[in-house]
């Protein structure tokens, strides 16, 4: 018998309720001695509400003490979202019923246009102070960086798969872990433009066969095998070649993972089972931070983790051992040796210069492999959704490609660097779509942020409280980005839009984030995105979305339509693991170059 999370925490709060039950005989007995006569049916009320009073005196308690610390900074409360249900339960449910079935930030809206770019959900008594205003951004991420950590809880909640990765640390674990990781992002590596030339060669070959054979593809299937194949390919110098197994037919698809009905070959075995343990990994630990405290009772029969971190574990355990062993075999470096990464080199050749211990090892290149993968996969996807839907934005794109690289040369690292078109249309996509579109971190000392509204006094922030921010709602708020900001426009990047809304206000665009712990694969993810576009475009002329070939359940809700916004226009399905993606994938066809 397993002590799954669920039955730990349900055996935990008997036991709680066993001491408490122990406790009131106990109170029972003294009072007996004492000759203080009470009913045993009052007694048994008194005990029954003794704990939710209990409960109720510390919240109480605790909103007078922050009330007077606020005071004495001269600050005022964040204004609390009233839910109709206790402890604000009817927030939590409507939170959880539009992750399922709502448009991004459903709810959340709402709620700014009640109380502002900041409020606190107080959800279960438990302050959640939550913001959209760059000015708060900032602080969290940048100029007040020391006070904002990940925290204990969540990454308690990521753990299983994150361990103590770059992604999942704090302090000193995270300082050593990302100085070992930076250097291998800060050169301009010409070394993957070979691996991502193969695979998009790959990838292009199978849409073009696909498509010549009369099928649409799901670019979202085929991008994120070229990922995959690219991830594993230069963080571990073992390629799980998703590409080969082949790609999924419109009708025989089982999304969002690779698809099952595809014909069981070794390769087509390994590449499905790493993807789908990845995902399955991925929604669980996210849903562990969603449902934070009770996430255990999600968990009663199984571990969630244990099984697809089994498969991922298999994967990697053999070859960090390898590169242990080769390490071990060549004698102490220097440490201008270690700084230098040399060419051909994967990540994991790299990070063994710095520690031999496995466990770092595994966590860290899984860490970069989850940074890594599905963001740039998603949002090559949007970005292949907007051309669908706006074929003037191709046809503008083909020509700068066609004009500053030609029709069939390999874009080289300057070539995609003087790209403004190419990078204003990535930008344009990552505003409406970023793919971390709310992140979290939490207080660590009680601190003020600035009012939204200048005439007011300065807002109080708890120490030890959960912050959690959206750059989706930021990058879509029409008082920062003008009244078009719901319009896909490329060149409010280029045009005098740039000067008004962005050049004197950076922190409103932060699809990377900013500070210390921005994204370490911020210029890998241009680069990679660029090459396939150009790539991409230097083979096909346009494109066309076909939604209907979605799964039934991936439908977009008759509701959406002629709702305010994108949520009215786009016709994908928003979800999102960790990070966003089309739900159902993006069903497309395309022109070839040189068909009529
Ligand atoms: C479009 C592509 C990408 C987007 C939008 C993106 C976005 C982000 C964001 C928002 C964070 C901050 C997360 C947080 O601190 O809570 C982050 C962190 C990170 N990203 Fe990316 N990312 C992308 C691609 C990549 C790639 C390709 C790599 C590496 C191959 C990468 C490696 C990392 C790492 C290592 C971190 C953790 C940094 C730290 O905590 O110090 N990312 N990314
Ligand atoms: C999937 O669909 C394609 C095309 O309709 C068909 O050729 C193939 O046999 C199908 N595969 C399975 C396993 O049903
Ligand atoms: C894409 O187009 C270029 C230029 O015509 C060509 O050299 C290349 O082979 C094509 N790629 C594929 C996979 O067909
Ligand atoms: C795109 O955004 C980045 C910031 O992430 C900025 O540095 C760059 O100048 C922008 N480029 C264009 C052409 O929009």
């Amino acid at each position: 018998m397993i002590l799954t999370p669920g039955l730990t925490f349900i055996a935990r709060i008997l036991a709680g309720l066993g001491l408490f039950a122990l406790g009131a005989v106990c109170v029972r007995r003294i009072l007996d001695r004492y000759a203080v006569f009470l009913s045993n049916a009052l007694f048994l009320a008194l005990s029954a509400v003794s704990i939710p009073a209990l409960f109720a005196f510390l919240i109480l308690l605790r909103d007078a003490r922050h009330r007077w610390h606020a005071a004495a900074l001269g600050a005022r409360m964040v204004p609390k979202v009233r839910g109709k249900w206790i402890g604000n339960l009817d927030i939590l449910k409507m939170m959880l019923d539009n992750h399922y079935r709502g448009y991004p930030a459903d709810g959340l809206w709402e709620a700014t246009e009640a109380r502002g770019p900041v409020f606190n959900m107080n959800i279960l008594w438990d302050n959640m102070v939550f913001t959209s205003q760059p000015e708060h951004i900032q602080l969290i991420l940048a100029t007040d960086f020391n006070n904002y950590v990940k925290g204990e809880r969540f990454q308690k909640n990521m753990s299983a798969m994150l361990g103590i990765g770059v992604f999942n640390s704090d302090g000193n674990m995270w300082k050593f872990h990302r100085s070992m990781t930076r250097p291998f992002f800060v050169r301009d590596r010409v070394t993957h433009f070979d691996t991502f030339d193969r695979h998009t060669n790959t990838a292009i070959s199978l849409m073009k066969s696909r498509l010549r054979a009369g099928y649409a593809v799901d670019f979202q299937d085929l991008i994120g095998r070229f990922t995959l194949d690219s991830a594993t390919e230069f963080l571990f110098g073992s390629c799980v070649n998703s590409l080969e197994a082949g790609i999924p037919y419109p009708d025989n698809s089982t999304l969002p993972a690779l698809s099952s009905s595809l014909p069981t070959t070794s390769t087509n075995n390994l590449a499905r089972e790493f993807s789908n343990a990845f995902l399955e990994a991925q929604d669980a630990i996210s849903n562990r931070e969603r449902f934070n405290l009770i996430w255990p009772l999600l968990e009663i029969r199984k571990d969630k983790t244990e099984e697809p971190m089994k498969i991922l574990n298999a994967f990697i355990q053999p070859i960090v051992t390898e590169a242990v062993e080769k390490m071990k075999n060549m004698q102490g470096l220097t440490s201008e040796e270690k700084e230098d990464v040399e060419d051909n080199e994967t990540l994991l050749d790299h990070l063994v210069k710095f520690t031999k211990d496995p466990v770092v090892l595994k966590d860290e290149t899984l860490n970069i492999m989850i940074a890594g993968r599905d963001t740039t996969a998603a949002t090559l996807t949007f970005v292949v959704y907007f051309l669908s839907t706006y074929p003037d934005i191709t046809t503008r794109l083909r020509k700068e490609i066609l004009e500053m690289i030609g029709p069939s040369k390999r874009p080289s690292y300057d070539d995609i660097r003087g790209m403004k078109f190419l990078r204003a249309v990535i930008n344009e996509t990552l505003r409406l779509y970023p793919v971390v579109p709310f992140n979290v971190r939490e207080s660590v000392h009680a601190t003020t942020w600035p009012s939204p509204d200048p005439a007011q006094p300065p807002l109080y922030i708890p120490a030890g409280v959960k912050v959690p921010y959206s750059v989706f709602m930021m990058h879509r708020r029409k008082d920062l980005w003008g009244p078009d900001a719901e319009v896909f426009d490329p060149d409010r990047f280029l045009d005098e839009r740039l000067k008004k809304y962005l050049s004197p206000r950076p922190f409103i665009f932060l699809p990377f984030n900013a500070g210390p712990r921005i994204c370490l694969g911020q210029q890998f993810a241009y680069n990679e995105m660029s090459f396939f576009l150009i790539r991409l475009l230097q083979n096909f002329s346009s494109f066309t979305h076909l939604p209907e070939l979605r799964p039934p359940r991936f439908e977009i809700p008759k509701e959406w339509k002629g709702a305010p916004g994108r949520k009215g226009i786009d016709n994908f399905f928003p979800k999102m693991t960790l990070t966003m993606y089309a739900g159902g994938g993006l069903w497309i066809i395309a022109r070839e170059v040189g068909d009529i």
